[in-house]
Parts: C-alpha cells; sequence; structure tokens
C-alpha cells in the first residue's frame, strides 16, 4: 500500500463517511457556501497573501512605490543581465515586423494572428514552443455559448471571483470575445470533450461558477489547445520564424521612445542576438518558479517572470501584483508529485475535500484563494491535516466519490493524465483519494494593458499571466487559457497593424543606464541579476 499505516487509518475514516456525503450530493444538499463577511475573515487570516513580511514597495522605476511579493522585488531591484555597451546595437542579426516574446499559447495565438494580417512575425522562446503553462493547463477553457449561460453572467463571475476588483473593460472584452474563441480552436483541430448522445460540447461548474462553461480535453485541455497551436506555427514557416532557446533579456527602445525590439540570449551559444521590430509583443507567463514564500508550484521549468522585469524596465506600469494565487489542490504525496496541480475539474465532477475525519469543512467550489484558505486553517489552526511520512499536511480529495457519483471508469477516462501520474506510485484514485494542501499556481496581476493588449509604452503589446487586470486579485477556473486566446490574438492583431505603419528609428538601451542609475541613488547594491531564465535550483541545494 503506497499510503503509510497513518494515513490509511484516516482513508477508512473517509471511506465510512462517503456513502453519506454521496447521498447528501445526489439529494443536490451541499455544504454551505461562505458569506462575504466569513470569505474576507478568512482569507485576511490564511491567506499567504496576507502573512506578514512576505511582500514589499518596489523601490526604483516608473512603478516605484507598487507593492509585489518578495521574490519578485528582488528581482526588479537586480543587475540587468546586460549593460548598454556590452551589445552591439548597429548590427541587427533579426529584422522583423513583429517579435513575440514567448512561445506558449498566448505567444503562439499572437503569431498567428499577426501573420494572417500579411507581416512577417518572430517568435523568441526561452526554451521549445510550447515548453509554457498553457501546456500544463488541466482542466479547460470558459466561454459562455450555451442557451442556457450569456457572456453578462460570465462577467459577473469573473467579478464575483476577482473580489470586484477587476478591470471592468478588460473582462468585458475577454466574455465578448470567449465564445469565438472555442470555435476559432475547433476550426484549427481542437478536439473538445462532446456529449455522446448528441454531440453538444461537454461543459462542468468551476469555483465560483454560477453556470456549466469549462470546456475541456479530458484532464489535458491545455495540451491539447497547445498541440494545435504550436501545428499551426509550425505549418507558417514562410511568415512565421521561430527562434528556440533564445529568451528575451532586456527590451531595445527606439530613439522617439517606443519599443523597437529586444537582445535575445542564445542559450546554446551564449550570444547575444539584436532583433529590430516594429512592434513587439510580451507573452512570457507567470512567475511560479520564484517559489514565492517557498509554495511548491504547478508551474512550468521557465516561468521565472522575465517578461515583467523586461517591461518594468523600459517603463511598463504593474498591476495587482500584490496577489498571488495558491491552486487549493497541490499533490502532497508522493513526495516525487508535491506540488503537481490536481486539476479543479475532480472538484466540479463532485469530489469533495475532507480532513483527516473524513469530514467535510468547505463547500468544494468556493472561489481558489477561500478554498485554499479554509484548507490552510484545517491544517494549520484545526489540527485536522493528515500528516505525511515526510511531515506535510494536507486534506483528502475524495475522487473516488466520482466513481458513485458519474460512473465506474470516470476517473480513469475523464482524468487520464491524472490517473496515470497517481498509478506511477500505485495509487489508484478511483479507490484511494489524493492527498492535497495549496500549491503556487497563478501570478494574478502583472504588466497594465487596455483591452486592445497595449500597455503604456508606445509600440508594445502583452498577453496572457505576464498581464495584470482582467482577474483582479484572484482567478477563476479556465479563464487563463481564454485570456492568452483572447488578448493574444488581439495583441497579434494589433501589433500587426501598427508595424505597418511604424518605423523603429535608433536603437538604444539608454534606459539600461538609466535603470542602473536610479539602483545606486536608492543605494541598491543587489549582486543580483535579472532577468531570472531559469530557476537555480543546483546553487539553492549547494
Ligand atoms: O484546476 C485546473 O484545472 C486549473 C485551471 C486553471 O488554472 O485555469
Amino acid at each position: 500500500m503506497p499510503y503509510s499505516r497513518e494515513m490509511m487509518e484516516s482513508v477508512r475514516k473517509v471511506v465510512e463517511t462517503r456513502p453519506a456525503r454521496i447521498a447528501e450530493a445526489k439529494e443536490g444538499k451541499h455544504f454551505p457556501r461562505l458569506g462575504q463577511d466569513d470569505i474576507e475573515a478568512i482569507l485576511k487570516k490564511y491567506h499567504p497573501d496576507y502573512r506578514d513580511g512576505t511582500k514589499r514597495e518596489v523601490r526604483v522605476g516608473a512603478g516605484k512605490g507598487t507593492i509585489v511579493p518578495n521574490e519578485l522585488a528582488d528581482l526588479l531591484e537586480a543587475r540587468p543581465m546586460i549593460r548598454p555597451e556590452d551589445v552591439e546595437l548597429g548590427t541587427v542579426d533579426v529584422d522583423t515586423d513583429v517579435l513575440v516574446i514567448g512561445g506558449g499559447g498566448a505567444g503562439a495565438a499572437a503569431a498567428l494572428t499577426a501573420a494572417a494580417e500579411g507581416v512577417n512575425v518572430t517568435v523568441a522562446t526561452k526554451l521549445r514552443l510550447g515548453d509554457a503553462n498553457t501546456m500544463m493547463a488541466e482542466g479547460g477553457i470558459q466561454a459562455a455559448d450555451k442557451a442556457s449561460d450569456s457572456p453578462v453572467l460570465h462577467f459577473l463571475d469573473i467579478l464575483g471571483g476577482g473580489h470586484f476588483t477587476n478591470d471592468r473593460e478588460l473582462v468585458r472584452t475577454l466574455v465578448s470575445d470567449a465564445p469565438s474563441i472555442i470555435g476559432w480552436l475547433e476550426d484549427l483541430g481542437v478536439l473538445f470533450d462532446k456529449e455522446e448522445e448528441d454531440g453538444t460540447m461537454q461543459t462542468l461548474h468551476g469555483g465560483g461558477t454560477s453556470r456549466k462553461r469549462m470546456h475541456s480535453a479530458g484532464d489535458m485541455t491545455g495540451a491539447e489547445i497547445m498541440r494545435t497551436l504550436r501545428d499551426e506555427v509550425k505549418n507558417h514557416p514562410d511568415e512565421i520564424r521561430v527562434l528556440e532557446f533564445s529568451p528575451a533579456v532586456e527590451l531595445i527602445l527606439g530613439d522617439a521612445g517606443g519599443v523597437a525590439g529586444a537582445v535575445l540570449y542564445n542559450m546554446e551559444t551564449e550570444q547575444y542576438i539584436v532583433v529590430r521590430a516594429k512592434t513587439t509583443i510580451i507573452a512570457t507567463g507567470g512567475f511560479g518558479r520564484l517559489h514565492i514564500q517557498g509554495f511548491p508550484t504547478t508551474n512550468h521549468y521557465g516561468a521565472t517572470a522575465d517578461g515583467i522585469v523586461l517591461a518594468y524596465r523600459a517603463g511598463a506600469a504593474l498591476k495587482f501584483l500584490e496577489a498571488t494565487q495558491f491552486h487549493p489542490t497541490g499533490a502532497v504525496f508522493p513526495e516525487q508529485n508535491v506540488g503537481l496541480l490536481i486539476t479543479e475539474k475532480v472538484r466540479g465532477a463532485g469530489a469533495q475535500v475532507v480532513n483527516v475525519e473524513g469530514e467535510q469543512f468547505v463547500y468544494p467550489l468556493e472561489t481558489r484563494d477561500v478554498e485554499s484558505a479554509a484548507i490552510i486553517r484545517e491544517c494549520e489552526e484545526r489540527g485536522k491535516g493528515v500528516v505525511t511520512p515526510t511531515g506535510r499536511k494536507g486534506c483528502w480529495l475524495d475522487s473516488p466519490m466520482v466513481e458513485v457519483l458519474r460512473g465506474a471508469g470516470t476517473m480513469q477516462n475523464d482524468f487520464p493524465a491524472k490517473y496515470r501520474q497517481f498509478m506511477r506510485h500505485d495509487i489508484d484514485i478511483s479507490k484511494l483519494p489524493m492527498l492535497i494542501y495549496p500549491t503556487l499556481h497563478y501570478q494574478n496581476g502583472g504588466v497594465a494593458i487596455n483591452a486592445e493588449a497595449e500597455a503604456e509604452r508606445e509600440n508594445l503589446y502583452l498577453a496572457g499571466e505576464v498581464t495584470g487586470g482582467i482577474h483582479g486579485t484572484n482567478r477563476l477556473m479556465g479563464n487563463s487559457l481564454l485570456d492568452i486566446l483572447v488578448y493574444g490574438r488581439r495583441a497579434g492583431l494589433n501589433a500587426a497593424r501598427k508595424s505597418k505603419e511604424t518605423q523603429p528609428g535608433r536603437l538604444t538601451l539608454e534606459h539600461l543606464s538609466e535603470y542602473a542609475a536610479e539602483l545606486e541613488k536608492a543605494g541598491i547594491g543587489s549582486e543580483a541579476v535579472s532577468p531570472m531564465l531559469l530557476p537555480d535550483y543546483a546553487g539553492k541545494l549547494g
């Protein structure tokens, strides 16, 4: 048996309480949702965002005074990786109309849309095309495209999830474009889950949704979307040039002040590449690999906040970075799976979260911040967590109840990735619950954009997790796969059109000297260098 004796004692209690919980679920009864006052109270007391000493004001730059997690502040206050004299801007290695920095879902969508406008596009990506959080997204993509739903309801759910802090114009645009995004993906060949009887889209609830609008491809929705987008980019080699293992390390400005390309770093040859571009799109994703507050993460290896660092040094404004998303159901056992995402879709399919006694203590589809806070309270304050042999604490996600509610074989059929990831460790999740605890999942904030995906800096566009404003202080499930595509496409379209009437001008990296001078004036003598590019696990271990 993979679980320890103590863990199995707790599993027995989960099994004992299961029939009564299932009977109630079948009658439509559920654990009471928290009211607004209780939500505010539980977040303040238990959500990691509210822990003292975990955030601070950035002391330099255009957004001086903005509050961000300490780990990000360290990067924003670090020395640039290059000095202007290190790079010969007179020699342009790549000349392009549109430069897309980032090869995940947002970058691919931007590149395809820009190329369709007849301009030439260069995609620069740190790892390989498709090595991104998009590939790892599991549960689904939201869109109000059923008769029982509407973009207005989607809009209201997003505002509720974001505690009414969201930029409403960005949300309005997101929900309005959503149905057409599903159509676009289907046309490109994405295979969504369909109802057997009539071939309509299968849709489920996520936390904080008032309608079932989560469209999925098993528990590998992101991989299915990324597979399709990547193939489509590769189908256009004449219009889209892809530079892999070539992250951007700094933006280049034109002498008129707008963004005019970027310096890339070839990770294989260790040489810099000067890219001159009429317009530039940043789609570099989030910051999970900064391991905010030491949390494990669901994020891919390259999620190190590079885009934020570049845009900030070039004068772009930041928003909502004081709020970090912790996904309630990260794996805590076995050790090899720690931090791994267990999709919210499992709860959407009926699984409940229970404590060491097999008792429910939270409505399973509270918004992520509230669900996470409740799990932390159960483990840290109430002492009702399950302790693993290595001393980690967690609660159970009772996946076997899905088999009863939705039919035998559902866990294996609808959650094939998770089923295999646990079977490798002899844990059959159709028979045994999974031990979970919140894991660092998403950067709620980022660089400010408007509904056309434009930054406050000329010729600069951004899309996806690197941006801030759409989700306010808390994103709902399935709105990230949506946002990368809505704003990826908008960024691609607008950057392409702008590129037709823009000239980069004389290239300069003077803003780096100014930034360095500001660091010195503020008395910040950090030895750290940013962007980070890859997490320094070896350094930390050594
Ligand atoms: O739980 C999940 O499947 C995650 C989805 C998301 O972050 O949108």
